[in-house]
């Protein structure tokens, strides 16, 4: 019997946080491109014009068979969270992607740090979780979903840049541990739980960030087409063992 290609999305409904950015649109278009029948666009409120022009952008590249729509949601809020799940319609795979990584501050010797370590925290860790505590109840009483979070190498190895701010680096792992407490609680529901956890990619959020690409095995940032497959690939019915698991993509990086 010929085999039957599973890395296809057709008919799944997506959600993915930080859509606007470089990963997460790079998702978006990876999901509708494998056929995915809905896609729902999350970014926070100063992301408005990018998300827009990305929802028009997949529209008029589906035309007809996608739907799009774009939301406005500031991860790091409970309430928020709620009111957007509460407000979408049945929801098959969801992408968490929003993050921030301030490098203004030095943890040392600024007084504003430990606002801004509470800042990342709520963007990058709790987010997940208030995101999560919406989904897997509902992903649940329909059978199953699939839930993928971006974590970090910095996460695995504690930073590839001098300048990454242990706020940072400490969320990341934080988003690892959660990924595996998620996951052995989720699985026994049909809910998938899993995380990429990139190299360095060349995006926004790495503008201004001073990398060594000398200690680079492919001697270069990774692209964000490179998370998106990978991240589309754990959303398809081709990850369907996947439970827990946190892909290392960073071109050889960080090979633990
Ligand atoms: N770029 C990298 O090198 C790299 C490496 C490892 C992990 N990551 C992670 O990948 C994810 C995507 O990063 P990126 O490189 O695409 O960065 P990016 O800055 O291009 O995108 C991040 C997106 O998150 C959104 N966002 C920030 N705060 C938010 C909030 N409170 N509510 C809703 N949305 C919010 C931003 O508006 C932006 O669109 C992040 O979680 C990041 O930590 C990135």
């Amino acid at each position: 019997m010929p085999l039957k290609n599973a890395i296809d999305l057709t008919g799944r409904r997506i959600l993915l946080t930080g859509a606007a950015g470089g990963i997460g649109a790079a998702t978006a278009r990876a999901c509708a491109t494998l056929g995915a029948e809905k896609l729902i666009l999350v970014d926070a409120a100063a992301a408005k014009d990018s998300l827009d022009e990305l929802c028009a952008e997949l529209r008029a590249e589906g035309s007809e068979s996608i739907d799009v729509s774009a939301h406005i949601c500031d991860v790091s809020s409970r309430q928020e969270n709620a009111d957007l799940i509460a407000g979408v319609g049945d929801i098959d795979a969801a992408v968490a992607c929003a993050g921030i990584c301030p490098l203004e501050e030095d943890w040392l010797d600024d007084p504003d740090w430990d606002d801004v370590f509470h800042r990342v925290m709520d963007v990058n860790l709790l987010g997940p979780i208030h995101l999560a505590r919406e989904l897997i109840p509902r992903m649940a009483a329909r059978g199953g979903g699939q839930i993928v979070m971006i974590g970090s190498i910095g996460g695995r190895m504690g930073g590839t840049s001098p300048i990454v701010q242990p706020h940072y680096i400490a969320s990341k792992g934080g988003v690892h541990a959660l990924i595996w407490w998620l996951a052995q609680r989720a699985a026994p529901q049909g809910v998938l739980v899993n995380g990429i956890a990139p190299g360095p990619i060349a995006t926004a959020m790495t503008a201004t960030t001073p990398y060594s690409k000398e200690r680079y095995p492919l001697g270069r940032l990774g692209e964000p087409e490179e998370i998106a497959w990978p991240a589309a690939f754990l959303c398809s019915p081709a990850a369907s063992y996947f439970s827990g698991s946190i892909l290392d993509v960073n071109g050889g990086l960080f090979v633990g």
